[in-house]
């Protein structure tokens, strides 16, 4: 009896195992190697050149199905960001179709678009894309810094003193430059987290498919890169300004440390 007993445990537990495990493997995605970013770290900025160059791969690719509601056109000429001259985002939004109105007869009604309008979407809404390609393509607007990974005890501990904050931008890269493989289905993405990585996303990019003007090699893998640090420009075109108050925070704060100790020794120098 007691044998029945023990062997019913050991094949219950054996089976909990195996329950646990396959479930471990269809979770696992590969954790996305860091990448080396110019907005990265305390003296992070943009590369106005490549966010130039993401932005066409966002155009001419991505944003045909993605939307990015909260991007306004005149946004691409601010300073910091792509800084695309104003009569370049004045043609730009011009060449899209924005519905306006209601005009004087209670209609609504169709305008070439101006700098002060918000991003025109393929898709007028989520469902209209997820009718068409199977899941609702996330809005581009914040999804750099909505994206990341689990670091994960004792790295993020560490992460606190690089300031790493790329966890973002290194899934964006990963997923669209390294994710997909030839060999498994052409919806199996690496680093796609969920069970068994399959993505309603086909491969997104090609080498040679955006027209680079400044030399730089029209490959996959510039096209990621670009594209990534666009993005994060997108989500967070004020990255700089924080940047720059931190490192006069820190500063003042040292000279202030230093201050105060040197107050403290005067004070205290005769009391023995
Ligand atoms: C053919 C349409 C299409 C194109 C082109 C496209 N995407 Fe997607 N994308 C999708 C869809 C659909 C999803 C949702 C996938 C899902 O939920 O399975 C998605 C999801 C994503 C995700 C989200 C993954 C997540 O964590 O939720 C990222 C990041 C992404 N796309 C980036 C890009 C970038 C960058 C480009 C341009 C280089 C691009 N996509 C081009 C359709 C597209």
């Amino acid at each position: 009896m007691k044998t029945f007993k023990a062997l019913g445990l050991v094949s219950l537990l054996a089976t909990g195992c195996a329950f646990a495990a396959t479930a471990q493997e269809a979770q696992e995605a590969k954790t996305p190697a860091r990448q080396s970013w110019t907005f990265a770290g305390p003296f992070g900025h943009y590369d106005q050149a490549q966010l130039q160059r993401g932005f066409e791969v966002f155009r001419n690719v991505c944003a045909n199905c993605h939307s990015a509601n909260l991007l306004a056109f005149r946004n691409l000429s601010e300073e910091g960001g792509p800084a695309f001259s104003e009569a370049q985002v004045k043609a730009l939004a011009a060449e899209y179709t924005v519905k306006d109105g209601p005009g004087d007869d209670g209609a609504m009604f169709d305008r070439p678009g101006r700098p002060a309008d918000h991003w025109v979407p393929t898709y007028a809404n989520p469902e209209a894309a997820k009718a068409t390609l199977g899941a609702a393509p996330p809005d581009m607007s914040v999804l750099a810094k909505a994206r990341g990974y689990e670091v994960g005890f004792p790295k993020f501990i560490f992460d606190l003193f690089t300031q790493y904050q790329e966890a973002g931008p290194d899934y964006i890269y990963s997923l669209i430059a390294l994710g997909y493989s030839d060999k498994k289905d052409l919806n199996h993405n690496d680093y796609f987290p969920i069970p068994g990585g399959h993505i309603a996303m086909p491969r997104p990019l090609s080498d040679k498919m955006v027209d680079y003007t400044d030399g730089t090699p029209p490959t996959v893998d510039n096209y990621a890169r670009d594209v990534t640090a666009f993005l994060t420009w997108v989500a967070e075109p004020k990255l700089e300004d924080r940047k720059k108050t931190g490192l006069r925070a820190i500063i003042f704060l040292l000279i202030f440390s230093g201050l105060l100790y040197f107050t403290k020794k005067k004070i205290w120098a005769d009391a023995h």
